[in-house]
């Protein structure tokens, strides 16, 4: 399942791509500065838009196949340095880097709050963490009910993505101050992953 979740990954994002998330993607990452750590970082979709603020970019991905394509995009940039490593566990000292880059990853992770807590261990004080991610439909008790349906289903077909989890509620429970925060649709998606947060938040000690 996660060869085939890695072949089909970008060819079945395209759309959505192009009607927004390209572009959230560009925005947010204008703001990833210094030493930055990317969480599960997929097939390198985000590579395109660190700039040269960026001094150095570790890439995780826990998942071989999605590994396997991500060394392949990040071949084409010097100095990436791809990991496989678990959001869980990262292999990094305390106080390491100065922005966390995740988009679409905390949906996935086991648990977020030990997730941000390494978020939160592996960042400087001062530093950020840079968020993209779907989550629950709190603003529409219908479409949240047929999240809560096929949740059991889409977590075995879509690599444990999780459809209900109200993350920028987890990350201020991780004790980040969350600094700036958009709530959008994402257009040109199934209607159960639309609902998503974006946003900056600071690990201030
Ligand atoms: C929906 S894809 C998103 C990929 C990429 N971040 C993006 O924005 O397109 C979810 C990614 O999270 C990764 N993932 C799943 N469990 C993870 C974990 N425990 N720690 C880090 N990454 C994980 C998957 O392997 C996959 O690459």
């Amino acid at each position: 399942m996660s060869r085939l979740f890695a072949a089909i990954y970008d060819p079945f994002m395209r759309s959505t791509e192009q009607a927004c998330l390209s572009r959230w993607r560009a925005d947010l990452l204008t703001q990833a500065s210094g030493d930055v750590i990317e969480l599960g970082a997929g097939t390198g979709v985000n590579l395109p838009f660190y700039g040269s603020q960026v001094t150095r970019l570790v890439l995780t991905e826990p998942d071989g196949h999605m590994r396997a394509k991500l060394r392949t995009r990040a071949g084409l940039r010097p100095a990436v340095d791809v990991r496989a490593a678990s959001a869980d566990a990262l292999p990094f000292d305390d106080a390491t880097f100065d922005t966390v880059v995740s988009t679409l990853v905390l949906c996935s992770v086991p648990d977020v709050g030990r997730a941000l807590a390494e978020v939160r261990r592996v960042l400087r004080p001062g530093g950020r963490l840079l968020f993209l991610e779907h989550v629950a439909a709190d603003d529409r008790p219908a479409r949240l009910a047929w999240q809560r349906r096929l949740e059991p289903l889409w977590c075995r077909v879509a690599g444990n993505c999780h459809l209900t989890r109200r993350t920028d509620e987890e990350i201020r429970a991780a004790g980040f101050v969350v600094e700036e925060q958009i709530r959008e649709s994402v257009r040109k998606a199934l209607p159960i992953v639309r609902p998503s947060v974006r946003g900056v938040a600071r690990r201030e000690r």
